[in-house]
């Protein structure tokens, strides 16, 4: 019987990708998204996956959804916490609605959708947490306080959960994608891309959202089961960590 996959962020960028590869894989796949109607109509016009509608950020709305997707699929035996946003600005400039949202939406999801799934996959014995954080939670990112405090703290809950979870058959890792090819990095001013970050990938190019997705299928499977608690760089060489 094919697992069931949750995708959060899964209709756009790397979710997308992820999406895609784990049903290529032979998983159930629900991906979530909160925004972009369009987008996720389109999304699931083309792939068939199944998408549904909510925000990340309010544990209630998880708690509803997920309960959704299990009546639909049946129980979430992957989770991938991959829905991020950004709201860059130099800290001296940052709104209190800058910081909360993007501390919310990349890292309050982590508790808010893992929460309701955890007891079910301690129960079955196993389970796969993917959390996709970021190279800038890693090395800290000018105008992203926010943003690399959120992804830091990605690093610090896969931690702690691979820790609970390893007698239960349950691994938790995280990846850390450098900048990849989507429309989130497109949103960077063009002269900050190639003034400032292009130059630092060694690769010499930006890495594309399958390359990221590849990570998570492997990490998803049966052969991963001793790797939990890790931290995977997938940034082309721009920072070893
Ligand atoms: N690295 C190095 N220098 C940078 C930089 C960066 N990422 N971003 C800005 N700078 C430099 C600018 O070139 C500029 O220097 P000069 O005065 O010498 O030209 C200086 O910092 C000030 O920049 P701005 O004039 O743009 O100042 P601002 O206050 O209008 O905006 C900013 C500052 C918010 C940092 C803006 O430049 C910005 O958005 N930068 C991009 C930040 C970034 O890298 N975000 C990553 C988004 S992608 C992502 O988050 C995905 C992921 O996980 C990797």
């Amino acid at each position: 019987m094919s697992r069931v996959a949750l995708v959060t962020g899964g209709t756009r960028g790397i979710g997308a990708a992820i999406a895609k590869a784990l049903q290529a894989a032979g998983y159930k796949v629900a991906a979530v998204y909160h925004g972009n109607d369009e987008a996720a109509a389109k999304f699931k016009t083309e792939t068939g996956i199944a998408v549904f509608k909510w925000d990340v950020s309010s544990f209630d709305a998880c708690a509803d959804g997920v309960k959704k997707v299990q009546a639909e699929l049946g129980p979430v035996e992957v989770l991938v916490n991959n829905a991020g946003i950004t709201r860059d600005a130099m800290l001296h400039r940052m709104k209190p609605e800058q910081w909360s949202a993007v501390i919310n939406t990349n890292l309050g999801s982590l508790f808010n959708m893992t929460r309701q799934v955890i007891e079910g996959m301690r129960a079955a014995k196993f389970g796969r947490i993917v959390n996709i954080s970021s190279i800038n939670g890693q090395k800290g990112q000018m105008g992203q306080t926010n943003y690399s405090a959120a992804k830091a703290g990605e690093i610090g809950f896969t931690k702690a959960l691979a820790q609970e979870g390893a007698r239960a058959g349950i691994t938790v890792n995280a990846i850390c994608p450098g900048y990849i090819n989507t429309e989130m990095v497109q949103a960077v001013p063009k002269d900050v891309l190639e003034k400032n970050i292009l130059p630092l990938i060694p690769i010499g190019r930006l890495g594309e959202p399958e390359e990221i997705a590849r990570c998570v299928v492997f990490l998803a499977s049966d052969d991963a089961g001793l790797i939990t608690g890790s931290t995977i760089s997938a940034n082309g060489g721009q920072y070893f960590a």
